[in-house]
């Protein structure tokens, strides 16, 4: 939630201060701005909207300037408007800053200025931290940060700069994400390394609780008692090229089509030459792993999706008991967690809230907690006894795709590896799995350069208009369909349901009229029999079939009113391309609706909030 970045040099820093906006704008995109300190003063610009809004304007700032900070923001106190837009600045105009998070104690400190003469321009939490820093200012800009921040609570990141202290930009982290980057003569603070990257690779992850004050010399990392703290430089390997479309006309297009690229990364080097998974940096050893009596699985959205299929491998495979929980549920309940329990947090980004909320919950209880996460250096990573990573690279698209399939398949390898040390599966079944698995990025690849695309394309167009969709799917096929739903709900706004398909006759089926459009994930399975009656009570009612399927299933062909095959595969390894017609499916009808697909509304990539 919200983009932040800023530059110490020496040289002029709106360009690099704008581009670096560029490459956050995934975190937040209804409004924006930049200070730069400037002659004795700030030049400061905000818009509404996205970025384009703001390059429209850019100029007004003019030359000169190399010290400066800028935000994209995605509104959580406050709507979008120039008002609300970062950066903030104080009464006296001498101090700006820009904020992720949420200082959730705002109202009361806002009340306590006011009342002390402080005039707010804006509706925001985020204002008070430059008036607090104006009342706290004596000579150090570190020190009235540090005193702003004893007085906060919440969970953020801010950045501030001063007239009277030109060449110097301080930062403090509370639970959401900083990174620093360094380079010769100029350095970089940021939400994320994607808004330096062109500029840096040298990167600096400091941890909660720590001042940096950001020069063009170098960074000084500190505790808020002033103690220096050593945090080591690392060097990233990430592409730059990542960050562009690559021919491409989304990002979300491209990164559906980097899957199977995503996928044979994940698996590399992670398979042993007997033909086994080998996984290492769980922070489990083999006693340990067959002493685990439950597994209690937390992530969001999609994480969700991907956590359910972990559900059904780990029993099936493992004989693990298996719960899979909403994280944002799951933290305000009181879950019964046993020392003998291992917590698995799937977040692609390592930064949502309420993921690190339940996290921190099952360690407290005493669970061995893993994340499962695409983002080295990210909260999750500090906050867990273990880590497995996926390495689908960097996805800007903000409905999440190639990390999704990551994420499926990070928990099919965990399932594998523990039901072969559990002794659940013999040597030989987790081997002839084992090959499955790693068939597939080729079997993917092959899907999609066959023009997969323009298939679904030729179908998703014929429902664009359409008023309502319903997503079906039973046992490994289920999570593919709540998926689906979701992408369709979040890039093209059209009202979408997803129900385990025996449970249709239940309720949803109510909604089904002549026409209505239901999507059934039907590749096969051992309750594809059961599934199929299911489809024939839909069809029954009046409503159009879309099914993917196995290819080469005639009698499913016959039965729908479109079809949309995927290569055969083991049902357990199915939603590995399942997913990938309806995250087309989801595509296609949003582009037909002129809907912005990269950027959806009211979303953003990372949710640092509650
Ligand atoms: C949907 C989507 C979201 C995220 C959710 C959790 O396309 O991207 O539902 O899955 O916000 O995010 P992470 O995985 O970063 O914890």
């Amino acid at each position: 939630m919200c983009g932040i970045i800023g530059y110490v040099g020496d040289r002029e820093c709106r360009d690099i201060l704008f581009r670096g906006l560029r490459k956050l704008e995934y975190r937040g995109y209804d409004s924006a701005g930049i200070s730069i300190v400037h002659e004795g003063g700030f030049k400061l610009l905000h818009s509404v909207g996205n970025l384009d809004n703001l390059e429209a304007v850019l100029p007004e700032l003019g030359d000169g300037g190399t010290v400066g900070i800028a935000h994209t923001r995605w509104a959580t106190h406050g709507r979008p408007s120039n008002e609300n837009a970062h950066p903030h600045t104080d009464c006296t105009g001498k101090f700006a800053i820009v904020l992720n998070g949420i200082v959730e104690n705002y109202l009361s400190l806002r009340a306590e200025l006011r009342a002390e003469g402080h005039t707010f321009s804006s509706e925001t939490d985020a204002e008070v931290v430059a008036h607090l820093i104006e009342r706290a200012y004596k000579g150090s800009l570190r020190d009235a940060a540090v005193a702003a921040y004893r007085l906060m609570e919440g969970h953020f990141t801010y950045c501030a700069i001063a007239v009277d202290e030109p060449g110097v930009i301080v930062g403090i982290r509370k639970e959401t994400p900083m990174v620093l980057g360094l380079s010769e003569g100029e350095n970089f603070i940021a939400s994320a390394i994607p808004a330096f990257l062109a500029e840096t690779r040298t990167v600096i992850f400091p941890e909660d609780g720590d001042v940096v004050v950001v020069t063009r010399k170098g960074v000084e990392i500190t505790d808020l008692d002033g103690t220096p703290v050593a945090r080591e430089a690392q060097v990233v390997d990430w592409d730059e090229e990542a960050a562009e479309k690559a021919g491409y006309e989304t990002f979300m297009l491209k990164e559906i089509h980097e899957q199977p690229t995503s996928l044979a990364d994940t698996l590399s080097e992670r398979v042993s030459s007997d033909g086994r998974v080998a996984l290492d940096g769980l922070g489990l050893d083999p006693e340990a792993i067959r002493n685990v009596r439950q597994v209690i699985i937390v992530a969001c959205g999609t994480s969700y999706h991907a956590g359910l299929v972990g559900k059904y491998a780990l029993e099936r495979w493992a004989r693990m008991p298996v719960e899979v929980e909403v994280a944002s549920e799951f933290r305000y309940r009181d879950p019964v967690i046993g020392p003998d329990c291992l917590c698995i947090a799937i977040s692609q980004s390592g930064e949502t809230a309420d993921t690190l909320a339940a996290m921190r919950l099952a360690r407290q209880a005493g669970a061995h907690v893993l994340a499962v996460t695409n983002i080295v250096g990210s909260q999750a990573t500090r906050e867990a006894d273990g880590v497995l990573f996926t390495r689908a690279g960097l996805e800007i698209g903000v409905a999440a795709t190639k990390t999704f399939l990551t994420q499926v398949l990070a928990m099919l390898m965990l399932s594998l590896y523990f039901a072969d040390q559990r002794g659940h599966l013999t040597p030989a079944q987790v081997r002839e799995y084992t090959e499955g698995l790693r068939h597939i990025p080729a079997t993917l690849r092959d899907y999609l350069e066959d023009g997969a695309a323009a298939k679904v394309e030729g179908v998703a167009k014929k429902y664009a208009a359409s008023r309502f969709f319903l997503c079906l799917g039973r046992n490994m096929s289920l999570p593919v369909a709540l998926e689906g739903a979701l992408k369709l709900k979040e890039i093209s706004y059209i009202p979408t349901d997803a129900y385990a398909a025996g449970e249709m006759k239940h309720g949803p089926i109510a909604l089904l009229e002549e026409g209505s459009p239901v999507l059934v994930v039907a590749t096969d399975s051992r309750v594809y029999d059961k599934l199929i009656s299911n489809v024939q009570e839909v069809r029954a009612r009046g409503a159009r079939v879309i099914a993917v399927g196995s290819e080469g299933n005639e009698s499913l062909s016959q039965m729908a009113d479109e079809i949309l095959p995927v290569p055969r595969t083991d049902e357990m390894l199915a939603p590995l391309v399942a997913i990938v017609p309806l995250q087309l499916f989801a595509y296609y009808v949003a582009k037909h609706k002129g809907e912005k697909v990269d950027q959806p509304r009211n979303l953003a990539k990372t949710v640092t909030v509650e």
